[in-house]
Protein backbone atom coordinates (compact mmCIF):
# COMPACT_ATOMS: atom_id res chain seq x y z
CA UNK A 1 0.00 0.00 0.00
CA UNK A 2 1.53 3.16 -1.06
CA UNK A 3 1.06 6.19 1.04
CA UNK A 4 1.74 10.04 0.20
CA UNK A 5 1.90 12.93 2.11
CA UNK A 6 0.75 15.83 1.18
CA UNK A 7 1.99 18.62 3.55
CA UNK A 8 -0.22 21.94 3.78
CA UNK A 9 2.17 24.86 4.34
CA UNK A 10 0.74 27.58 2.49
CA UNK A 11 -1.04 29.69 5.08
CA UNK A 12 -0.19 33.34 5.70
CA UNK A 13 0.19 33.09 9.12
CA UNK A 14 -1.77 36.26 9.99
CA UNK A 15 -2.76 35.23 13.34
CA UNK A 16 1.00 34.51 14.47
CA UNK A 17 1.88 38.39 12.66
CA UNK A 18 5.43 37.20 11.89
CA UNK A 19 7.13 39.36 8.68
CA UNK A 20 7.30 35.84 7.26
CA UNK A 21 4.01 32.94 6.66
CA UNK A 22 3.97 30.75 9.52
CA UNK A 23 5.59 28.23 7.60
CA UNK A 24 9.24 30.14 7.94
CA UNK A 25 8.97 31.74 11.37
CA UNK A 26 11.28 30.41 13.69
CA UNK A 27 10.76 27.18 15.70
CA UNK A 28 14.47 26.61 16.92
CA UNK A 29 16.80 26.94 15.34
CA UNK A 30 14.85 26.30 12.11
CA UNK A 31 12.03 27.32 10.27
CA UNK A 32 8.76 25.80 11.26
CA UNK A 33 7.96 23.66 8.31
CA UNK A 34 11.35 21.85 8.65
CA UNK A 35 10.05 20.16 11.60
CA UNK A 36 6.87 18.59 10.09
CA UNK A 37 8.82 17.55 6.90
CA UNK A 38 11.77 15.89 8.77
CA UNK A 39 9.02 13.90 10.65
CA UNK A 40 7.52 12.51 7.56
CA UNK A 41 10.74 12.15 5.93
CA UNK A 42 11.51 9.87 8.82
CA UNK A 43 8.36 7.63 9.23
CA UNK A 44 8.27 4.24 7.81
CA UNK A 45 4.72 4.63 6.27
CA UNK A 46 5.20 7.41 4.33
CA UNK A 47 6.58 7.04 0.46
CA UNK A 48 6.64 10.33 -1.16
CA UNK A 49 5.75 13.90 0.18
CA UNK A 50 4.19 16.97 -1.82
CA UNK A 51 4.78 20.13 0.05
CA UNK A 52 2.22 23.00 -0.56
CA UNK A 53 4.37 26.08 0.56
CA UNK A 54 3.10 29.68 0.20
CA UNK A 55 3.15 31.32 -3.25
CA UNK A 56 7.14 32.81 -3.94
CA UNK A 57 8.34 30.48 -1.06
CA UNK A 58 8.50 27.42 -2.99
CA UNK A 59 12.49 28.00 -3.92
CA UNK A 60 13.04 28.16 0.12
CA UNK A 61 11.18 25.29 0.42
CA UNK A 62 12.85 23.16 -1.88
CA UNK A 63 15.93 24.17 -0.30
CA UNK A 64 15.10 23.70 2.91
CA UNK A 65 14.38 19.99 1.72
CA UNK A 66 17.35 19.40 0.06
CA UNK A 67 19.35 20.56 3.22
CA UNK A 68 17.18 18.46 5.98
CA UNK A 69 17.82 15.17 3.05
CA UNK A 70 14.20 15.02 2.83
CA UNK A 71 14.30 12.67 -0.65
CA UNK A 72 10.73 11.79 -0.55
CA UNK A 73 10.26 15.52 -1.70
CA UNK A 74 9.20 14.71 -5.06
CA UNK A 75 7.92 18.36 -5.34
CA UNK A 76 6.67 21.48 -4.17
CA UNK A 77 4.28 23.46 -5.12
CA UNK A 78 2.46 26.74 -4.28
CA UNK A 79 -0.69 26.67 -2.32
CA UNK A 80 -3.94 28.46 -3.00
CA UNK A 81 -6.33 30.83 -1.22
CA UNK A 82 -7.64 28.53 1.20
CA UNK A 83 -6.00 25.05 2.44
CA UNK A 84 -8.87 23.42 0.67
CA UNK A 85 -7.15 25.03 -2.64
CA UNK A 86 -3.50 23.94 -1.21
CA UNK A 87 -4.04 20.55 -0.82
CA UNK A 88 -5.72 20.03 -4.30
CA UNK A 89 -3.03 21.63 -5.91
CA UNK A 90 -0.80 19.51 -4.10
CA UNK A 91 -3.06 16.51 -4.59
CA UNK A 92 -2.27 17.19 -8.07
CA UNK A 93 1.31 16.12 -8.29
CA UNK A 94 0.47 13.20 -5.77
CA UNK A 95 1.02 10.09 -8.83
CA UNK A 96 -1.77 7.72 -9.41
CA UNK A 97 0.02 4.87 -8.15
CA UNK A 98 -0.59 6.24 -4.52
CA UNK A 99 -3.58 4.20 -2.51
CA UNK A 100 -3.79 6.50 0.64
CA UNK A 101 -2.87 10.18 0.84
CA UNK A 102 -2.19 11.17 4.51
CA UNK A 103 -3.16 15.35 5.14
CA UNK A 104 -0.99 17.02 7.46
CA UNK A 105 -1.06 20.41 8.61
CA UNK A 106 2.87 22.08 8.61
CA UNK A 107 1.40 24.15 11.68
CA UNK A 108 0.92 21.26 13.77
CA UNK A 109 4.74 20.37 13.33
CA UNK A 110 5.37 17.24 16.47
CA UNK A 111 3.70 14.85 14.27
CA UNK A 112 4.79 10.71 14.68
CA UNK A 113 4.14 7.30 13.71
CA UNK A 114 2.00 6.64 16.42
CA UNK A 115 -0.16 8.83 15.41
CA UNK A 116 0.11 8.31 11.25
CA UNK A 117 -0.18 4.56 12.50
CA UNK A 118 -3.48 5.00 13.91
CA UNK A 119 -5.09 7.16 10.88
CA UNK A 120 -3.87 4.37 8.49
CA UNK A 121 -5.19 1.30 10.44
CA UNK A 122 -8.84 2.30 9.94
CA UNK A 123 -8.32 2.36 5.72
CA UNK A 124 -7.81 -1.81 6.04
CA UNK A 125 -11.26 -2.08 7.66
CA UNK A 126 -13.38 -0.69 5.45
CA UNK A 127 -13.31 3.22 5.99
CA UNK A 128 -12.80 6.18 3.60
CA UNK A 129 -10.77 8.12 5.99
CA UNK A 130 -9.41 8.71 9.34
CA UNK A 131 -9.39 11.97 11.59
CA UNK A 132 -7.21 12.12 15.17
CA UNK A 133 -9.92 13.49 17.48
CA UNK A 134 -9.52 14.91 21.04
CA UNK A 135 -12.74 15.49 23.83
CA UNK A 136 -13.98 18.37 24.29
CA UNK A 137 -12.88 19.16 28.70
CA UNK A 138 -14.46 22.92 28.39
CA UNK A 139 -18.26 23.89 28.38
CA UNK A 140 -18.48 24.78 24.64
CA UNK A 141 -20.96 28.04 24.46
CA UNK A 142 -21.70 29.86 21.15
CA UNK A 143 -21.85 33.66 21.43
CA UNK A 144 -22.12 36.57 19.39
CA UNK A 145 -20.25 39.71 19.74
CA UNK A 146 -19.20 39.16 23.15
CA UNK A 147 -22.67 37.95 24.37
CA UNK A 148 -23.68 34.09 25.26
CA UNK A 149 -26.34 32.55 22.97
CA UNK A 150 -26.46 28.85 23.55
CA UNK A 151 -24.61 26.68 25.89
CA UNK A 152 -24.01 23.28 23.02
CA UNK A 153 -24.49 19.68 24.72
CA UNK A 154 -20.78 18.25 24.68
CA UNK A 155 -22.11 15.16 24.62
CA UNK A 156 -20.17 13.40 21.22
CA UNK A 157 -18.21 16.94 20.24
CA UNK A 158 -14.57 16.26 19.54
CA UNK A 159 -12.13 18.36 18.29
CA UNK A 160 -10.00 17.66 15.27
CA UNK A 161 -6.65 17.07 14.25
CA UNK A 162 -4.16 15.89 11.55
CA UNK A 163 -2.35 13.89 10.03
CA UNK A 164 -5.69 12.69 8.17
CA UNK A 165 -5.67 9.70 6.08
CA UNK A 166 -7.95 9.23 3.25
CA UNK A 167 -7.70 6.97 0.37
CA UNK A 168 -6.66 8.34 -2.52
CA UNK A 169 -9.31 8.09 -4.67
CA UNK A 170 -11.94 9.43 -2.13
CA UNK A 171 -10.11 12.30 -1.18
CA UNK A 172 -9.52 12.94 -4.90
CA UNK A 173 -13.22 12.77 -5.91
CA UNK A 174 -13.82 15.17 -2.90
CA UNK A 175 -11.65 17.93 -3.25
CA UNK A 176 -13.19 20.18 -5.14
CA UNK A 177 -15.08 21.32 -2.25
CA UNK A 178 -14.42 23.89 0.68
CA UNK A 179 -13.86 23.46 4.34
CA UNK A 180 -11.38 23.90 6.74
CA UNK A 181 -10.13 20.27 7.10
CA UNK A 182 -10.19 17.26 4.65
CA UNK A 183 -12.35 14.91 6.55
CA UNK A 184 -15.19 17.43 6.27
CA UNK A 185 -15.21 17.26 2.26
CA UNK A 186 -15.12 13.47 2.78
CA UNK A 187 -18.34 13.35 4.68
CA UNK A 188 -19.97 15.91 2.31
CA UNK A 189 -19.98 13.55 -0.10
CA UNK A 190 -20.75 10.56 2.18
CA UNK A 191 -17.51 8.69 2.90
CA UNK A 192 -17.01 7.07 6.13
CA UNK A 193 -14.24 8.31 8.51
CA UNK A 194 -13.49 6.95 11.74
CA UNK A 195 -12.11 9.33 14.77
CA UNK A 196 -9.00 7.92 16.24
CA UNK A 197 -7.00 9.38 19.24
CA UNK A 198 -5.40 12.35 18.67
CA UNK A 199 -2.35 13.65 20.88
CA UNK A 200 -2.55 17.00 22.23
CA UNK A 201 1.12 17.78 20.98
CA UNK A 202 -0.38 17.74 17.88
CA UNK A 203 -1.13 21.31 19.29
CA UNK A 204 -2.27 23.52 15.80
CA UNK A 205 0.64 26.54 16.24
CA UNK A 206 -1.90 29.74 15.67
CA UNK A 207 -0.15 32.58 18.15
CA UNK A 208 3.54 33.26 19.17
CA UNK A 209 2.49 31.94 22.86
CA UNK A 210 1.60 28.19 20.30
CA UNK A 211 5.40 28.78 19.06
CA UNK A 212 6.60 28.76 22.05
CA UNK A 213 5.03 26.28 23.59
CA UNK A 214 5.49 23.49 20.72
CA UNK A 215 9.52 24.76 21.14
CA UNK A 216 9.58 23.90 24.88
CA UNK A 217 8.45 20.56 23.73
CA UNK A 218 11.31 19.78 21.30
N1 LIG B 1 -2.91 26.42 4.79
C1 LIG B 1 -2.56 26.25 3.45
N2 LIG B 1 -3.08 27.09 2.50
C2 LIG B 1 -3.90 28.10 2.85
C3 LIG B 1 -4.29 28.28 4.20
C4 LIG B 1 -3.76 27.41 5.16
O1 LIG B 1 -1.79 25.34 3.14
N3 LIG B 1 -4.37 28.91 1.89
C5 LIG B 1 -2.31 25.54 5.81
C6 LIG B 1 -1.45 26.33 6.79
O2 LIG B 1 -0.15 26.52 6.24
C7 LIG B 1 -1.49 25.47 8.02
C8 LIG B 1 -2.84 24.75 7.92
O3 LIG B 1 -3.31 24.95 6.59
O4 LIG B 1 -0.44 24.52 8.07
C9 LIG B 1 -3.84 25.27 8.94
O5 LIG B 1 -4.11 26.65 8.67
P1 LIG B 1 -3.96 27.84 9.73
O6 LIG B 1 -3.49 27.30 11.04
O7 LIG B 1 -5.18 28.66 9.65
O8 LIG B 1 -2.70 28.63 9.13
P2 LIG B 1 -2.69 30.04 8.40
O9 LIG B 1 -3.84 30.14 7.46
O10 LIG B 1 -1.32 30.21 7.87
O11 LIG B 1 -2.86 31.03 9.64
P3 LIG B 1 -3.87 32.29 9.74
O12 LIG B 1 -5.25 31.70 9.57
O13 LIG B 1 -3.60 32.87 11.09
O14 LIG B 1 -3.49 33.21 8.60
MG1 LIG C 1 -5.88 30.11 8.26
Amino acid sequence: MSVWAVLAAAGRGERLGDDRPKAFARLGDLPLVAEPLRRLEESEWIDGIIVAAPAGWEEPCIVLAEELGAGKVSSVVAGGETRAASVRNALDEVPDSAAVVLVHDAARPLVDDDVIGRVLAPLSEGFDGAVPVLALTDTVKRVRHDEVVETLDRDGLVVSQTPQAFLADVLRRASSGEGTDCASLVEAQGGRIKAVPGDPRLLKVTSQDDLDLVASWL
